[in-house]
């Protein structure tokens, strides 16, 4: 079956990490390559905390894409206790910003300027209530006591559960969930919550960090899971929910910053991310459910237009370099010299 092809209506990414000069320049068109738009997360070094920031950001990104391509880079504002209801404000104004990130201080990569206390954001909470402009969480307590396999769980417990309580009315998306306890809690809870799903967590279960030696590239935060949550993340995906739609959490670093003592949590799917999704899917049967997740659930919820250009899949296998190039840098990308069971057509 080497010629079985789908067509789906061009998808949208929406939690996705560019970063900026020469890296961008290199990782942007992978992404421009499938899908038409993506929530661009802001953790920059400083991050993307103004309106102006993010607007500058939002040059920088166009300017990186290749020739012709109309993707279009949806901004996010990054939530410091700094941040003001006047900002958000301006965010709401300004067309072109459609969320705020919320991190947890010190959760993941540059999430050192991030929200110790959420409570002391709730006058910016309530003003992005009042605009429909959706908090983007990072959903895992940081709490040193906590296990590093369940402070997705614990997040739940401790702080979302309050969230949708105080904000009934304020657009939430769990972002890159990885566990049984997300999806429950996803599926049947309050209408404006909603919850992204990355390739990697559905693909992968823990034993993937430890696969014949400490394996760094498939590091990431949240951590991959036991087989039994994948499992859960499959059936979510594949369920046909509206609450649940793609974001890859393509997170690019330099191998070095990967491959050392210390080795930075992300990795880097853009390169071949439909492609995985598309396996994920044909796998579990859900091949005619792959285009609502990629598609339609993300833009249904940002309250935008679903695309209306179309992309086709085709089964047949194609090869992962080795390497890719991060500005002038060496990447990793995910499943480096493997090979995907789906190709992107033209
Ligand atoms: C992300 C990064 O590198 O920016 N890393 C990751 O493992 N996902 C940050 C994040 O989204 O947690
Ligand atoms: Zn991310």
């Amino acid at each position: 079956m080497t010629d079985f092809r789908i067509q789906l209506t061009r998808p949208d990414d929406w939690h996705l990490h560019v970063r900026d000069g020469q890296m961008l320049e290199s990782v942007v068109p992978d992404s421009a390559r499938q899908f038409a738009r993506a929530i661009i997360m802001p953790n920059l070094k400083p991050p993307v905390a103004t309106v102006v920031q993010a607007l500058e950001y939002r040059k920088r990104i166009l300017m990186a894409l290749p020739e012709g391509s109309e993707f279009q880079p949806l901004m996010t504002l990054y939530l410091t206790e700094q941040t003001t209801p006047e900002e958000i404000r301006a965010a709401a104004d300004s067309g072109h910003i459609h969320a705020v990130k919320y991190y947890p201080a010190g959760a993941t990569t540059n999430a050192a300027s991030g929200v110790g206390d959420i409570r002391r954001v709730f006058p910016v909470l309530e003003q992005m209530q009042q605009h429909g402009l959706p908090l983007l969480m990072h959903g895992e307590v940081t709490d040193p006591e906590v296990d590093v396999f369940d402070r997705e769980a614990v997040f739940i417990e401790r702080e979302l559960d309050m969230l949708v309580q105080e904000f009934p009315g304020l657009p939430m998306v769990l972002e890159h969930i990885t566990t049984r306890a997300a999806v429950e809690y996803v599926q049947d809870g309050p209408d404006k919550l909603a919850a992204t799903v990355t390739a990697h967590h559905l693909l992968l279960n823990r034993n993937a960090i430890f696969q014949g030696g400490l394996r760094p590239h498939h590091y990431c935060l949240p951590l991959l899971k036991r087989e039994q949550h994948r499992q859960a993340l499959v059936g979510a995906v594949t369920s046909g929910n509206a609450r649940f739609f793609l974001g890859t959490d393509s997170a690019p670093h330099p191998r070095g910053a990967k491959e050392s003592d210390c080795g930075c949590a992300g990795i880097y799917t853009a390169r071949n991310a439909l492609e995985l999704y598309a396996e994920v899917f044909d796998e579990a049967g859900a091949l005619d459910r792959l285009e609502a997740f990629a598609a339609f659930h993300g833009p249904d919820f940002y309250g935008m237009p679903r695309n209306s250009g179309t992309i086709e899949l085709e089964r047949t296998e194609a090869e992962i370099p080795e390497t890719v190039d991060f500005g002038g840098q060496v990447g990793v990308p995910f499943r480096a010299g493997g090979r995907t069971r789906w190709r992107l057509v033209g």
